[in-house]
Formats: C-alpha cells, structure tokens, sequence
C-alpha cells in the first residue's frame, strides 16, 4: 500500500475530503454512457475526478474507489465494512443465496465446505473430461470465412459445464438447463425489473424454476452416490470441519451461481484469447508450436507449465477483465484516502481500470503478454494491482479451474485451428453483462 493512502476503516475518524460527484443526466445519470462504453467511461472517469468519485449508474448513487489500494482495502475488508450482498441488486433474485452473496463467517462457513471441489486433486480428475468435451466440441467446428466465434465458444463452456460441474453429458435435458441458464443471465439487462408477460425478467424466473426443479430431482441419486467425480456429487458429499453437509437448498443455491459464474467468465476470456491471438499472429504461431510440440491432452501438470499461454492469458484477463466493475455495500461505515463511506452505500471497485494505471504497467494499453514474464512481473508491482478474479475473501473460488478450461481449450484450437481477422475488423465490446464482442467475433478459421 503506498505512503501517502490514509485507509481508515473506524468511523471515529472524521472524513475530510469532499467527494467529487460526476455530472450526469437526472434519473437516467450515466447509465447509457456506462452500457455504450464502459471502457472509455470507466478511464475518463477516473483521470477527471481521481481515485474517489460519486457516481449515478443504473438507478442508483454508487462511490467508485480506483486504484490498487482501493481494491485492497475493500477486498481485504479487515473490518468486515463491505458486504457481497448487493450483488443481488445486480442479479435479481435468480442467484440468490450463492456462495458470493453470502457475507462472513456463514459465507467462511460454506466456502470452506465447498473448499474440496475446487482443490487441484479434483480438477486433475474433472481434466479427462474437459478435455474430452472440448474435443468433441471444436470437431464441430466449421471451418471458412467470417465463422462466428462467441456462440461457439459459449456452446462448448456450456457444454463443458453440464458435463463436470452436473455430470449431464450433452442432452436435450442438459439443453434446457443451458436455455434456462441464460434466461436467467439475460433477466437483468431488461429494463424491467418485474415478471411481466414478454419480460427478459419473466423469463428468468421461469428459468429459476427449472433449474431448481431439475437440481431437486437429482438430488437423491447425487446423494445417494458415493464416488461421483463432477462438482453437484462432491457438494452432496462434502463436510464442514464439525461434519455438517450442505442443506438440499444450499446445493442448489450454490451450483446455480457456479454455472453461471464459470461459464460466462470463461467465454469471455476465450473471446479476447481469439481476437488477440488473431491480431498478433506472431504470438498466435508461437503458442501453436509449443501446442504441437506437447501431448495432445495434456495432464494438469503439463498445462501449469505452459508458461508463454499463461502470460497471453493473464495478458488478455489484464485488457478484457470479465468484470469490468465490482460492487460492494458499505456494512459498517468507514474512509478511504479521506472519505466518508456511510452504511447502505454502493461502492464499485474497478478492475478495468486498476489493469491500466501507469503506476503498475508499461504502455498499458499495448498487448505485451511478456510483461508477466518473471523478470518483469508487473503484476507484482503492488499485490492487488492485478484482479481478474477479485481478491480477498471472495476471490475467485473457480480460479484454477477456469484458468485449467481455458489452457485446455487454447491447447486444442492451437492444434486444430489456424485464425485471422476480417480485413480491416476491428472487435467492438458489449457491456450490457460481461464484455463480450458485439457481433460474436467474425473470424476466418482454417483446419490445419
Ligand atoms: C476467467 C474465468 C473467471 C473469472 C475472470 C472469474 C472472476 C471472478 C471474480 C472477479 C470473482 C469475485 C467477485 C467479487 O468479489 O465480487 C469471482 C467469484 C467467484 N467465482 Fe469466478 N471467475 C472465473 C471463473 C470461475 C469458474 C470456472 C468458477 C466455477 C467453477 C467460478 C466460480 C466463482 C464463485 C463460486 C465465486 C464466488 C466466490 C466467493 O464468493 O467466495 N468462477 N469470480
């Protein structure tokens, strides 16, 4: 944490600093701005107001905290100050009681319970199958001109998703638990916020209910197995340190936020990989020759050690964080670098900005994967310089496993594919959810 922070987290301490508050339209304030170009929002916000700002965005005043140090303070959150909570603000109901929604020692409680699934034995042993369904996967893959990446990678982190986390190979079941998935991700873009006939909303409590329907049906048999390897069997089997399982409802609370937090995430980041790689063909060719020189399923071992691929990973997670933004409610009241923070306030951290500050990374703008080379190593330049996965008690609990899934898929299409750009295309993002590319991503694919 640098010198000149003052990071108070007692309300006895008076704040001194008046908070600057961006302009912004009444009612509406900078939400429009926000959904068209998050990104240059984001940037411009921070150079004109600096590190503590008041903002209005999708209906309500949130403070956004910029910079490494913020992040620290509110993920360390040493004094219990932010609640996770509030996520519901952006999810609705659809996710609720899932593990990032749950505050403290229950949330300590059922992290360390859930701990097991997400060790490294168990995803050695989910691998084989990631590896297998992303097989099958890219073999139906066309190949030629102008071929529309995202809805394909987002198919097979879908698909990957019903076969390790529900230990459902692709069916027309698993099909609807995908459909019903994305309703309930879609739900909260709508403007309407109420189960109204035609309303994105609507569609999300419906697919609520079949996701819980389903998972309620499976419970037994998961249950009942005793060596089941996908996620859904090891919560049913998993234990707190008293011996205490999880309740029939924490399963389902907890494995609906797990599909959607792994699979969006994922895709996301596979869509940068692709449209990086696509623009720096000279990275893309030297990532295909150490793909052709290893094994064609790699072991998780193999693909740690895949050190260059980890660099254009983490390069890409740097320029696209999947979560541009994160929010938090001020639990207890408390200051940052001089400001007040008052209870029930909305906070929003910035990943997307932290990846860009000057302090911590050369030509921040450049795509230079060998800036997580050891003997760079910007992102040591402060500990919480670099958040694609959060930090402190919530971090990322799917961390390794994500990062597995990606390296796993970037392996085989490295093996399989050859890609470039439409001449001329440069890819625009989407911010109504995650960032995703506006028109899927057009690329030409080439088997090799
Ligand atoms: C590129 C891939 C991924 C990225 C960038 C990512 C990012 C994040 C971030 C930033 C958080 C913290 C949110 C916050 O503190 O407000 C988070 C939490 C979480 N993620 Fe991921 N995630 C990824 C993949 C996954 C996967 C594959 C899974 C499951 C297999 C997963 C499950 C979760 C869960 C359950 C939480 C909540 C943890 C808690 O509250 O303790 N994520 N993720």
């Amino acid at each position: 944490m640098s010198k000149s922070t003052v990071v108070q987290a007692s309300s006895s301490v008076p704040a001194t600093a008046v908070t600057p508050y961006r302009r912004s339209l009444p009612l509406l304030g900078d939400t429009l701005g926000f959904l068209a170009r998050a990104d240059r929002y984001l940037m411009e916000t921070h150079q004109r107001h600096g590190n503590v700002v008041n903002v209005s965005l999708f209906g309500r005043r949130w403070t956004m905290l910029f910079g490494a140090d913020a992040n620290q303070f509110v993920y360390q959150n040493r004094g219990e100050q932010f609640t996770t909570a509030i996520w519901e603000f952006f999810f609705g109901p659809f996710f609720r009681r899932g593990l990032l929604m749950l505050d403290f020692d229950e949330h300590r409680l059922h992290r360390s319970i859930m701990a097991g699934a997400f060790r490294k034995e168990a995803l050695e042993r989910y691998l084989p199958l990631v590896h297998e369904r992303i097989h099958a996967e890219l073999g139906a893959w066309p190949g030629g001109d102008a071929v529309v990446a995202y809805p394909l990678l987002k198919r097979m982190t879908l698909n990957v998703g019903s076969e390790v986390f529900l230990g459902e190979p692709p069916s027309p079941q698993a099909a609807r638990v995908n459909h019903a998935l994305i309703d309930m991700v879609r739900a909260p873009t709508g403007l309407v916020r109420k189960p109204l006939p035609g309303t994105r909303w609507r569609a999300g409590a419906a697919g609520r209910r079949v996701m819980e329907a389903y998972f309620r049906e499976l419970l037994p048999r998961k249950r009942a197995q005793a060596d089941g390897d996908d996620l859904f069997a090891q919560l049913c089997r998993a234990r707190g340190e008293q011996g205490e399982p999880l309740s029939d409802d924490d399963i389902i609370n907890h494995v609906i936020l797990i599909l959607m937090a792994a699979h969006d995430t994922a895709t996301s980041t596979l869509a940068t990989l692709l449209y990086q790689l696509a623009r720096y063909p000279e990275w893309q060719e030297r990532l295909r020759a150490q793909a052709l020189a290893g094994d064609a399923r790699p072991d998780y071992a193999a693909l740690q050690g895949m050190q260059e691929l980890n660099w254009v990973m983490h390069e890409c997670m740097r320029l696209c964080p999947p979560l541009p933004i994160d929010p938090r409610g001020v639990h207890k009241s408390c200051e940052f670098e001089g400001h007040r923070l008052q209870v029930g306030q909305g906070v929003l951290l910035s990943p997307w900005v932290s990846h860009r500050l000057p302090a911590h990374w050369r030509e921040p703008d450049t795509f230079d994967p060998e800036r997580f080379a050891p003997d760079r190593a910007e992102q040591r330049s402060h500990p919480f310089a670099f958040v694609p996965f959060g930090g402190g008690a919530h971090k990322c609990i799917g961390m390794l496993f994500g990062e597995m899934e990606i390296k796993a898929a970037m392996h085989q299409l490295l093996r399989r594919f050859r890609w470039s750009l439409l001449d001329g295309y440069r890819m625009e993002t989407s911010f109504l959810s995650i960032p995703i590319p506006k028109d899927g991503l057009p690329l030409d694919i080439s088997a090799l």
